[in-house]
């Protein structure tokens, strides 16, 4: 018997989860040792399917919108980063005891990494919503510097605050609202996790192209359109850019490794991505 790893979410029906994975398992060989699907599983609905999976024996949990925060409340242990981000996107079974993960800050972290060092490094992330939040805490978890732009500036205060209740050491977590971008200009790496230039508002960008410059690294976390304005824009001025897909790749490479055991093949796994988000 494979074992059986699932995404469940709602929605979940577009869900690039199993196409990625599957891909991997083939690849590497694994295909009679593991098996991956999705399910639907609504908000009142979570606990019930948990109960459903665990006497199923599903062995991989993969867990996205709209249950990343509520599902921790049913896992019998969290690793250490997921619980500081407070959210678990991937659940290992091990007999009935059920473990949490985060992958999604690697989503982040590892490809920059490719880059350079996060380490000391001072980082612009503009937005302050669902998905800003493992993006924060993968960067000051790296070493790196953070200032938080966002619209709405309470939600910028109550992220800062919550990200220095973890990091309180030296690392400097600043926040300000949309009026002071110019100061992105001497950012190393700038992030949108805004969803500025998301489909179908394809002509938005969340920051103006003159406040770029050649030195930065810009990691755009939306991957509908594939090249964005702010991508094409920081492209044009000669940044070294990092596309929204690489997120979900990279998180969903980081989980590959706590289901299988194995390096995830990284190649295979990006063109399944690709095919079904772009063909
Ligand atoms: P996600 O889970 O994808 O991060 P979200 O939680 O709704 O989605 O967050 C969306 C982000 O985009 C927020 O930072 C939001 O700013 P607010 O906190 O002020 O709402 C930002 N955003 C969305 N539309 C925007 C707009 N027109 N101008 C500026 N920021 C915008």
């Amino acid at each position: 018997m494979p074992k059986k790893c699932i995404i469940i979410g709602d929605p979940v029906e577009h869900s690039l989860s199993p196409a990625m994975h599957n891909a991997g398992y083939k690849f590497l060989g694994l295909e009679d040792r593991f098996v991956f699907t999705k399910r639907r599983v609504t908000k009142n609905n979570l606990q019930d399917a948990i109960k459903e999976l665990k006497d199923d024996e599903f062995y991989g949990i993969t867990v996205t919108t709209p249950h990343k925060v509520e599902i921790i409340k049913y896992l019998d242990k969290i690793d250490p980063i997921a619980k500081k981000i407070g959210a678990v996107n991937t659940i290992l079974n091990k007999n009935g005891e059920l473990t949490g993960y985060n992958t999604d800050w690697l989503g982040t972290t590892n490809p920059i990494k490719e880059l350079t060092s996060l380490k000391n490094k001072k980082v612009a992330l503009i937005g302050a919503g669902g998905a800003s939040r493992a993006i924060a805490f993968g960067l000051l978890k790296e070493g790196s510097s953070l200032k938080i732009f966002n619209r709405t500036i309470q939600k910028a205060e109550q992220l800062s605050n919550k990200l220095a209740s973890v990091y309180n050491q030296d690392r400097l977590i600043e926040f300000s609202d949309l009026s002071n971008l110019e100061e992105v200009e001497s950012f190393d790496i700038v992030i949108n996790s805004t969803s500025l230039g998301m489909l179908p508002n394809t002509d938005q960008t969340p920051l103006p192209k003159k406040y770029l410059n050649s030195e930065q690294i810009v990691f755009e976390a939306i991957y509908n359109p594939h090249e964005t304005k702010f991508v094409k824009e920081a492209r044009e001025v000669g940044c070294r850019v990092i596309f929204g897909y690489e997120m979900l790749l990279h998180q969903g490479l980081a989980q590959f490794e706590i289901y299988t055991n194995r390096n995830a093949p990284k190649e295979v796994m990006k063109e399944a991505l690709l095919n079904n988000l772009y063909k």
